[in-house]
């Protein structure tokens, strides 16, 4: 930790979901003091008298927006708060983004117009997705994954090595400001090679089931996603699973100094995620 980091306040959103829980841990770990902020703490996206409570003394903010980061209400909504926080004095901004989704510039840009001093931190899909959330009830609920990612390959990685990658970026005094760092995990795996990983590790049959966008759109307003909201994830499938990712990055070797942890570790450390 650096002079400048010692004693920095840093609010972390999203902090009961996938990876803001794991950066509070790894924040409160580097000796940061941590102010999390989900709707139990009583910060709420949508209601916009929250957000100078929750902002108010703090050097540093984790922002990450639970719609999609590449939605219209997530672009409205992280730059307002971005402004708002770099009006009360907070200084540094991390942005969890999404690698190569195009959708989610303009949310990037809000986030360096407000003037912070501020990083991009673009992942790849995440491994909790099969563990935690959504599609993880769904495999739970119905012994298949379904989703619209045909036979396209993707490196997907660990929510721990994005909160690591976070926590340093806030550690490394002005190392990482104005950076964007795209992180993936180490292997290209499909969504079938996924699932053949987590069938082995929870001991029963788990398959993937592809189906197009549009099927999958509507499975999601049947389960209560706005309407708006599951046209937006239709078309964003429909870019962001054509195969244009099916490659690495090095962001976490580049900023740890290590590789990124692998699906295998991850389901060997997950199968509870998968029980009957
Ligand atoms: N999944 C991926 O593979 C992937 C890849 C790249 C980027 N991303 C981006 O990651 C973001 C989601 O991050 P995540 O997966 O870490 O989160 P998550 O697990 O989906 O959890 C969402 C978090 O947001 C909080 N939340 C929900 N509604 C809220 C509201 N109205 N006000 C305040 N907090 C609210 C939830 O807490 P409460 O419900 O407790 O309030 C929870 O902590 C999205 O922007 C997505 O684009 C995802």
């Amino acid at each position: 930790m650096t002079q400048h980091t010692q004693n920095m306040t840093v609010v972390v959103t999203g902090a009961s979901g996938r990876t803001g829980s794991r950066v509070a841990v790894a924040a409160k770990a580097a000796g940061l003091t941590v102010r999390t902020a989900s709707r139990a703490d009583g910060f709420d996206w949508s209601d916009r008298s929250t957000w100078a409570p929750t902002l108010r003394g703090a050097d540093a903010v984790y922002l990450v927006h639970p719609t999609d980061v590449g939605s219209p209400q997530a672009t409205e909504e992280v730059g307002a708060l971005a402004r708002e926080a770099v009006g009360l004095g907070v200084r540094r901004l991390v942005l969890l983004s999404a690698r190569g989704e195009e959708q989610a510039l303009p949310t990037e840009e809000a986030v360096r117009a407000s003037g912070a001093d501020w990083t991009v931190v673009r992942a790849a899909w995440f491994m909790q997705n099969f563990s935690e959330g959504l599609l993880a009830d769904g495999i739970r609920g119905a012994g298949e994954l379904v989703f619209p990612g045909g036979e396209v390959r993707e490196p997907f990685i660990d929510a721990q090595d994005i909160a690591e990658v976070v926590v340093a970026a806030l550690t490394s005094g002005d190392r990482y400001v104005g950076r964007e760092i795209e992180v993936s995990g180490p292997r290209l795996l499909t969504f079938g090679d996924a699932m053949a990983e987590v069938s082995r590790a929870a001991g029963r049959e788990l398959p993937y089931r592809a189906v197009p966008a549009r099927a999958f759109g509507e499975m999601l307003t049947e389960f209560g996603t706005p309407a708006e909201e599951a046209g937006f994830l239709v078309e964003l499938f429909e870019t962001l699973l054509d195969g244009r990712n099916a490659h690495l990055s090095d962001g976490v070797e580049q900023v740890l100094g290590r590789a990124p942890r692998d699906f295998a570790d991850f389901v060997r450390e997950s199968t509870g995620a998968w029980k009957a």
